[in-house]
């Protein structure tokens, strides 16, 4: 199997995981650098003042600000035809909320993606990836305000217009449906809000406001240049009923549509789907919507449709049942997968599966812009890293994601999360690695940045020169 000529083979990053420079070439500080580090067993804290003595993952995370021309090298040499990244939108407005850009900020992406071109990669810019400028939190409590979308529309006229020529392919928000649950409130939505504020009606409200952002950059972007193409972004949610009591199925299909579809037909379709009634008027939810919203949601739909996907969960009407740990869910325990050390559910054809069912849904072009294995690697003594159980997983979700295809998919292109290993957003830390290439930092911040590729290396530089024969794996190999 074969994906078809021009598929996207790549993968992807997010500014405050992997650029660091936090303060550097005149940038303000982003939601994501008052974010502390942790593990899986302790949270990371928002600390609304930066406190001395405290270690931010994301100030310098691994420092593609000072390394991207190495960096590019090696997703050059493993072929990717395309690379995910975001630009820091407080690189660009150190605040949020100023009137005029930061020069600076502006020419650092120009030298990425200047160099991203001279390796034949095609950029594929997420506009915000859980970095909402830390300004907007303290003037605006972040998205919980109308006001943002000003701010927001601003930065997307300024990048697409400097990087008309330079970029084809926009997310306009990073699983905008985080803000679903509380966890997205601040991650998603720059907003610091104790346990009784951070209510359902505080988030959904942010949501459209996100919503009509995304609605008017979409038209802005298509204005300024038509061959744009601007997606959306979907933390994709695929959750089983646990067994075939009407209760469990009727939940899951709650969760379907409340988790993932919600999102998905506001910014596809154009129009809240006719199930968010209920649902908002039995959890309490009253959107305010200022006249002329639902016409701006209608113009602004998005190009492609795009989706994280990591794990499947399941999900019972039995409140007693044994709950699976993830870092966003906690679902029930699923006796046919195994799981990663994150506690993350592994299911590959979860994956066709979702690929279907999204894609049944709209008929529009699909990408998977992020999938891949958060593990602990270790270096030997003779410097290599041997992450078979990596290319397994990737292997096992590639072969299922073909699947799909010869289902029917229409589907643009694959962008392996983490590409090059870089700071956990879930947890902060260094040690849950995702990469083809090492990185050597800790989760203390402590190591030489040294770059080191991994055996998975190798392996997804041939995925990608076969066009997606996946077959032949390390062992094959060796
Ligand atoms: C996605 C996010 O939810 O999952 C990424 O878009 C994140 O930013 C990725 O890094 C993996 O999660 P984690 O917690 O392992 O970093």
């Amino acid at each position: 199997m074969k994906m078809k000529d021009g598929f996207l083979w790549g993968g992807a990053t997010a500014a405050n995981q992997f650029e660091g420079g936090w303060n550097k070439g005149g940038k303000g500080p982003s939601s994501a650098d008052m974010m502390t580090g942790g593990t899986h067993t302790s949270p990371r804290r928002i600390t609304p003042i930066l406190e001395e003595d405290t270690y931010y993952p994301s100030h310098e995370a691994i420092d593609f600000y000072g390394h991207y021309k190495e960096d590019i090298k090696m997703f050059g040499e493993m072929g990717f035809k395309t690379f995910r990244l975001s630009i820091a939108w407080s690189r660009i407005f150190p605040k949020g909320y100023e009137l005029e850009p930061n020069e600076e900020g502006l020419k650092f992406y120009d030298n990425v993606f200047d160099e991203l071109r001279k390796n034949n990669i095609e950029p594929l810019v997420t506009i915000s990836h859980y970095e909402t400028p830390f300004g907007l939190t303290q003037k605006y409590n972040g998205w919980a305000s109308r006001e943002v979308i000003e701010c927001y529309v601003r930065y997307c006229d300024v990048i697409f217009k400097r990087y008309k020529n330079k970029v084809k392919y926009w997310l306009t928000f990073n699983e905008i449906n985080i803000l679903t649950i509380p966890f997205g409130a601040f991650l998603g939505g720059g907003i610091i809000a104790d346990d009784k504020e951070n209510t359902n009606q505080l988030r959904f409200q942010a949501l459209h406001h996100q919503f009509i952002a995304s609605a008017r950059a979409v038209k802005l972007g298509h204005k300024i240049n038509p061959n744009f193409k601007i997606g959306c972004m979907i933390a994709y949610m695929c959750s089983y009923p646990n067994t075939c009591n009407p209760d469990d199925i009727l939940l899951a299909q709650k969760k379907d549509q409340i988790s993932n579809m919600l999102c998905g037909d506001v910014q596809v379709r154009g129009c809240y789907p006719c199930f968010a009634k209920r649902f908002f008027e039995e959890n309490g939810i009253r959107i305010v919507m200022e006249d002329g919203d639902q016409k701006i949601l209608k113009d602004g739909i998005v190009d492609f449709y795009s989706f994280s996907y990591y794990m499947s969960t399941v999900v019972s009407a039995d409140q007693n049942l044994e709950i699976a740990k993830g870092n966003l869910l906690n679902e029930v325990k699923n006796p046919y997968l195994e799981t990663s050390d994150w506690g993350w559910q592994i299911d590959p054809k979860g994956l066709r599966w979702s690929l279907n069912n999204i894609y049944d849904r709209y008929q529009i072009p699909l990408m998977v812009v992020e999938n891949g294995f958060g593990a602990v690697d270790t270096v030997k003594e003779d410097g290599s890293i041997n992450d078979d159980y990596r290319i397994n997983y990737l292997k096992n979700h590639i072969i299922q994601m073909e699947e799909a295809v010869k289902d029917g998919v229409n589907l643009m292109g694959y962008t392996m999360w983490g590409c090059i290993d870089l700071v956990s957003a879930g947890t902060g830390e260094m040690k849950k690695r995702y990469g083809f290439i090492y990185v050597d930092k800790d989760n203390d911040g402590k190591g030489t940045l040294k770059r080191i590729k991994k055996d998975s290396f190798e392996w997804y530089k041939n995925v990608i020169e076969t066009n997606g024969e996946v077959a032949l794996n390390i062992t094959d190999k060796k």
